[in-house]
């Protein structure tokens, strides 16, 4: 099938691509000019696990990038808005980049298309989409709205797209239904998983993925519903977290009880330094205005986003327990983008917590294995750019670990111990175990666990907070 995708952004060209590796002939668009010479030129703008390869299997031949939006409506059946919603002043989403692509849509419609909602949108908006495109100049029975969230995390958004838990059709009528149904064929019939060259199975996946058709409203509801359920689990367990401190209890153990469980399951239960990225922080503000909106006083949401900021403030605290005063001292960060495995910062706590830091008057040395160069537009030249985790931690007074990148908990802790200058490290992930960093020599702190400090018997380190003798 001729599809657009409008919107070249995480999830815009993520999809493309996939739509592409499904057999589709894909057009993305973007009023970027800066982003579609990079992407024709063969340069992949975003770190994204298996992009590359799908770009470059399917770039020039079945994916196209153009800035002609109603040139490339003309020529499809379908097209999928995946533009930027970001928050007003207010937290509700801003709205006018889908309306200025519904207003753009209208005046190329030449036969019947299907207009996608993929970018998260509030309840409501298909029905002004429709609005909007009937008020420039199109006829009803030409076009459906229909909405198809989608659940793709950034650094697994390719395999979270190939291999999905469902697939959502929200759509109003029969005839748009059975488009998104032959779109997304591949993968129900399964016939995509039994290609030589489709994209590696993820442990956990379910194959083929469920359908589940329901109507537009629903869709809509259903994709800022999961995301608000699944920030509020971890917030419930950044509170549990908060206790097991106060008691010396261990939250890992808490979530191992709980968790095991089926009817709670045990993923997003990491504690850390709280949930960020573009949009979880967006979504709940969205979804709680728009519940507002509606006449639902969605308070259960403001305690949602109030944990998750308060999760920041109780870092800061716990760096400041251990190092005492902030002023003048040097601290190594792991870590700044929002997450392991993508080079997004946006509304990324790390970046938050190293701001705040530098207010404090602390000295930052920072490493990320994707994320630097985004990171230095936000921070400016105020943070120094170490190339190695190692770097970041010489001679550094604590080691703060702010992103759960995979590589970081696989960091060889001599070394890591000989290169700081006390050997004192505060993990916001939780990606250590404390038994063994202490072992090792370090004084530890992590969330929601007891902090340790070196045993004496399994190591010659001096006692933590005093300078090491072979750097002073
Ligand atoms: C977007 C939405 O912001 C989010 O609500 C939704 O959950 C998923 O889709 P993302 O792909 O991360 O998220 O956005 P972004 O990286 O900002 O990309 C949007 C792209 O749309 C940009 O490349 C921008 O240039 C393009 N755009 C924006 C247009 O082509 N036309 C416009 O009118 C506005
Ligand atoms: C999220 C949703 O998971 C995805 O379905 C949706 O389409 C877009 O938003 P993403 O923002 O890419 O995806 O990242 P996700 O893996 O959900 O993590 C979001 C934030 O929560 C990150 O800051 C992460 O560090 C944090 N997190 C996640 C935790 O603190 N604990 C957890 O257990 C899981």
């Amino acid at each position: 099938m001729q599809i657009v995708v409008v919107g070249s952004g995480y999830v815009g060209l993520v999809a493309g691509a996939c739509f592409a590796d499904l057999g589709h002939d894909v057009i993305v668009v973007d009023n970027d000019q800066k982003k579609l010479a990079a992407l024709n030129r063969g340069e992949v703008p975003i770190h994204e696990n298996f992009l590359p390869e799908l770009l470059q299997r399917h770039r020039g031949a079945r994916l196209r990038f153009s800035d002609d939006l109603q040139g490339a409506v003309r020529a499809s059946a379908a097209i999928f808005v995946a533009v930027g919603t970001p928050p007003t002043e207010q937290g509700e989403a801003d709205l006018s980049y889908v309306e200025s692509v519904a207003r753009a849509i209208a005046g190329a419609i030449n036969g019947y298309k299907i207009v996608v909602e993929k970018s998260t949108v509030p309840v409501y908006t298909s029905d002004w989409v429709s609005k909007i495109i009937l008020r420039n100049g199109a006829e009803h029975g030409q076009f459906d709205v229909a909405s198809n969230p989608e659940f793709l995390r950034e650094g697994t958004a390719v395999t979270d797209f190939l291999y999905p838990d469902r697939i959502v059709v929200g759509a109003d009528t029969e005839r748009c239904a059975s488009v998104l149904r032959e779109i997304y064929a591949p993968l129900v019939d399964g016939t995509y998983y039994l290609r030589p060259d489709a994209i590696p199975r993820p442990d956990r996946a379910q194959i083929p993925p469920p359908l589940i058709a329901t109507s537009a409203k629903s869709a809509e509801l259903i994709k800022h519903a999961s995301n608000a359920f699944l920030a509020m689990k971890i917030s419930f367990i950044n509170a549990v977290a908060s206790i097991c401190e106060s008691v010396g209890a261990n939250v890992q153990q808490v979530c191992q009880g709980i968790g095991a469980d089926t009817r709670i399951g045990p993923r997003f239960l990491n504690p850390g330094i709280g949930y960020g990225g573009s949009c979880f922080p967006k979504d709940l503000l969205a979804f709680r205005a728009v519940a507002r909106e509606c006449g639902y006083d969605f308070r259960l949401l403001d305690e949602v986003i109030r944990i998750n900021e308060e999760q920041r403030q109780r870092f800061i605290r716990k760096v400041r327990s251990a190092l005492w005063t902030l002023r003048g001292k040097r601290l190594g960060v792991l870590g700044l983008a929002f997450k392991g495995g993508t080079d997004d910062i946006r509304e990324s706590p790390a970046i938050l917590l190293v701001q705040a830091l530098l207010q404090e008057g602390c000295e930052i040395c920072a490493y990320d294995p994707a994320a630097h160069e985004r990171a230095k537009e936000a921070l400016n030249s105020s943070v120094h750019f170490a190339e190695s985790a190692y770097e970041a931690a010489r001679d550094a007074d604590a080691l703060l670990v702010l992103t759960e990148w995979e590589e970081f908990a696989a960091l060889d802790l001599k070394r890591l111990h000989s290169e700081l200058k006390y050997p004192i490290v505060i993990d916001g992930r939780n990606l250590y175990h404390p038994e063994i960093m202490a072992a090792n020599g370090f004084t530890y702190y992590s969330v929601g666990r007891p902090a340790v400090s070196p045993d004496p018997a399994a190591s010659a380190t001096p006692v933590p907070g005093v300078k090491k003798s072979a750097r002073s």
